[in-house]
């Protein structure tokens, strides 16, 4: 295929270049910027000429700067991005190292960097931050890694220190399971293995920079993985096709059509597809990978923001807990604490969440153990969090889309990560069975979004308990009746009723049948909740 002939999709690549401070990173990518003829006309020698007039030297890495305004050429940068091209494909670089923006978006999915650059000084050897960004790689699940040994310059371009670094380095990647795809011995000042093979080491028979770039693999979407749309939104046209609702999100992995049976969850709620909605064009009949969507139902079930829905006959559905393990990278200015709310954030779900458990921190310098009982900035730690409701999610090893996640602090995003394990929580097994009794559930023509309509209030079941004699039964009467006095439609039920009606044949006084008393009750306040009222 031409490079012509390729959709831009498919000829364009986001890699994001890492690397501990100073060893280079702008400087190579000002100097493949030049060295592919990305510049504009001039614009080098313009950035040479004020260097120059204010006597200072002239660094490679300026030319990114020089650029930040030259949105209209055919190179542009933003805050730190870099666009250029190669024969090959179009190049999307991201130079932001550690920067909290680049772990945000990648953990949010905002950005997706398909391969990274690690840039590592041959003077200096590896140092913290090539391993910390090298882990950090792994955590985000950037899987191609070319390391680029800069400033060869500086140990003149011997073949023995190019060798020595990358095999300390390479035994560090095996360790947090990355295969690199190249190490390159390099010098961004002197343009050396950048754009063409340099002279200057003739030991060096591998590929240039370039070359390692244009080899990377586009990462296709998987056709296999497994239909997980979080839902974003509901929209409702009372006035509109019967009240019609739309349910609007963007799919992040799979696909779905008209006619296929989606399941919600945490809610476990299912219906099926009726119609895909567009805006402005016909209506198509699939929702595929990263399609933002909106879609109709054939029943109105009430399901909420922050539901993932997901194909019914799926084997591999989310797990839906509020208790997993984690494996996090904290940047909060202050330590993550326990006995400390914060909010955690995956897919289009927010919770309340609190850490239960700090299994370890590994200090990003020698993968070593620490015995903190706090994480602090930089660290990287295997944490699990407890909800304080339970969300639906993938686990890193199988669908890593729904298994990042983020952690807020206030409005501020301080650490993010992955799903490594989930935990049965304690209402694991009651889900379970509630899932089964939706999914069986006959329901009439008239559904309970029309009642609330209807009756103009929210279903709610209204507990009154306390001590005996401090007169529950009275309050919680005067409330019922005060309630329908003011034109509600409520019904009051005594645990008595239940007790004598209902569960009349199990025994009252034993503990062992409470499960099953609180069980009927809870089912016999679902079909009040159900049919609207508040009971
Ligand atoms: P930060 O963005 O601050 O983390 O640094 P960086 O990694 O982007 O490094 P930058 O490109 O700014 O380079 C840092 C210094 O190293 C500059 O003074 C460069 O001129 C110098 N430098 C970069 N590459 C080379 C090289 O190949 N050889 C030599 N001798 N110096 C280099
Ligand atoms: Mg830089």
């Amino acid at each position: 295929m031409t490079f012509e002939k390729m959709t831009l999709e498919e000829n364009k690549m986001d890699i994001v270049f890492v690397g501990h401070v100073d060893h280079g990173k702008s400087t190579v990518i000002g100097r493949l910027l030049a060295d592919t003829g990305s510049l504009p006309d001039g614009k080098l020698e313009q950035v040479q000429l004020t260097c120059k007039q204010s006597s200072e030297p002239f660094e490679y890495a300026y030319l990114i700067d020089a650029l930040k305004d030259e949105r209209a050429q055919s190179i542009t940068i933003d805050s730190a991005r870099v666009f250029f091209k190669s024969d090959k494909r179009h190049y999307i670089i991201i130079d932001a190292p550690g920067h909290i923006e680049f772990i945000k978006n990648m953990v949010t999915g905002a950005s997706r960097a398909e391969a990274a650059v690690l840039v590592i000084d041959a003077y200096e050897g590896v140092q913290e931050n090539s391993r910390r960004h090298g882990y950090l790689l792994s955590m985000l699940g950037i899987r191609q890694i070319i390391v680029v040994v800069n400033k060869m310059d500086l140990v003149d371009y011997k073949q023995d220190r190019f060798e020595e670094i990358k095999s300390e380095y390479s035994e560090y990647l095996k360790d947090i399971g990355i295969n690199p795809v190249d190490f390159i011995p390099a010098s961004g000042k002197m343009g050396v293995n950048l754009a063409s093979l340099s002279p200057e080491t003739p030991w060096y028979k591998g590929q240039t920079t370039l070359e390692a770039l244009d080899n990377l693999e586009k990462i296709k979407d998987d056709p296999e993985q497994p239909f997980r749309f979080p839902v974003q939104d509901i929209y409702k046209f009372a006035s509109y096709d019967e009240g019609k609702r739309i349910i609007a999100g963007s799919a992040i992995s799979g696909s779905a059509k008209v006619g296929d049976s989606l399941l919600f969850l945490p809610s476990g709620k299912s219906s099926t597809i009726k119609s895909i909605e567009a805006f402005g064009s016909e209506n198509p009949k699939e929702i595929r990978s990263g399609d933002a969507a909106g879609f109709t139902l054939d029943e109105q079930i009430y399901v909420k923001r922050g539901e993932v829905a997901c194909l019914e006959s799926e084997t591999k559905r989310p797990p839906v807990s509020r208790m997993f393990k984690t494996s996090l990278f904290w940047l909060g200015h202050e330590p993550l604490v326990k006995d400390k709310q914060y909010t955690l954030k995956l897919g289009t779900s927010r919770a309340t969440a609190r850490v239960e458990k700090i299994h370890k921190i590994i200090d990003a310098n020698d993968l070593g153990d620490s015995n903190k009982d706090q994480i602090d900035r930089h660290d990287i730690a295997e944490v699990t969090f407890i909800l304080q409701s339970p969300i639906a999610f993938d686990l890193a090893e199988s669908n890593s889309n729904l298994s990042r996640f983020v952690i807020l602090d206030g409005y501020h995003i301080w650490g993010g990560g992955i799903i490594q394990s989930a935990y049965k929580d304690e209402e694991s097994l009651l889900r379970d069975e509630v899932y089964v009794r939706n999914q069986r559930w006959i329901r009439g023509k008239t559904n309970l979004e029309d009642r609330m309509d209807r009756y103009n209030q929210k279903p709610a079941l209204i507990m009154v308990t306390g001590k005996q004699h401090v007169g529950r039964k009275t309050l919680a009467g005067m409330l019922e009746n005060q309630l329908f006095q003011d034109g509600k439609f409520t019904y009051y039920l005594g645990v008595g009723s239940v007790l004598y009606g209902l569960n009349t044949d199990l025994t009252r006084k034993t503990s062992e049948n409470w499960q099953e008393h609180l069980r009927r009750i809870a089912e016999l306040a679902y079909i009040f909740l159900d049919s609207g009222m508040i009971l």
